[in-house]
């Protein structure tokens, strides 16, 4: 079957990527990542660089989507839905692709929670959030930022900084 014009580029360019980072036989692919936040999507899966994972990276990529983008691609690892989550905090447009014997055999977005639990550590030390009681940090998303449920405190940057 003969492909249309567009397909034909698109088969050019995923050919020239692949020069750049090569395929998986099965694992996952985090793509359409916020430029410039690929380490930041390691670091929040708990990927050191002491750790065994074969891992490829790659970073301002162009991309036809949104402008420039990163790409993390893990062999033989999926990932649990609070990692997910915690990704969809600092790159809302990123999708996972789930590879298995070296296609996408599923491919989904990620989706900010309205609330967020346990995953972002409130920036003020006075929080009960931050004493030795058993409670979850707890955060409400909203237009601004996120709001701390327990002192009313305003993420509205660096959230990177703030995930646990
Ligand atoms: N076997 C594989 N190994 C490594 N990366 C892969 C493999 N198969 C697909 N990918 C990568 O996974 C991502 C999604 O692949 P897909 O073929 O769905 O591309 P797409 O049509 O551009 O998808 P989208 O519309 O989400 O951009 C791309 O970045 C692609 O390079
Ligand atoms: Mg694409
Ligand atoms: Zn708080």
């Amino acid at each position: 079957m003969k492909g249309t014009a567009r397909e034909d580029r698109k088969r050019e360019k995923d050919a020239r990527q692949g020069l750049l980072i090569s395929p998986i036989e099965n694992g996952t692919v985090i793509d359409h990542i916020t430029a410039g936040e690929a380490l930041n999507v390691l670091r929040i899966i708990g990927i050191t660089g002491t750790t065994q994972e074969s891992i490829s990276v790659a970073t301002n990529v162009e991309s036809g989507k949104i402008g420039y983008k990163d790409i993390v691609k893990i062999k033989n690892r999926e990932l649990r839905k609070d990692e997910v989550d915690k990704i969809a905090l600092i790159a809302p447009k990123a999708s996972i692709n789930i590879i298995r014997d070296y296609k996408v055999w599923e491919k989904k977005g990620v989706e900010i929670p309205s609330e967020v639990l346990g995953i972002v550590r409130c920036p003020n030390p006075g929080c009960i959030s931050n004493t030795n009681e058993p409670i979850q940090s707890c955060f409400l998303v909203q237009a601004k930022g996120m709001r701390c449920v327990y002192c009313d405190w305003l993420i509205s940057k660096d959230i990177t900084n703030n995930i646990i």
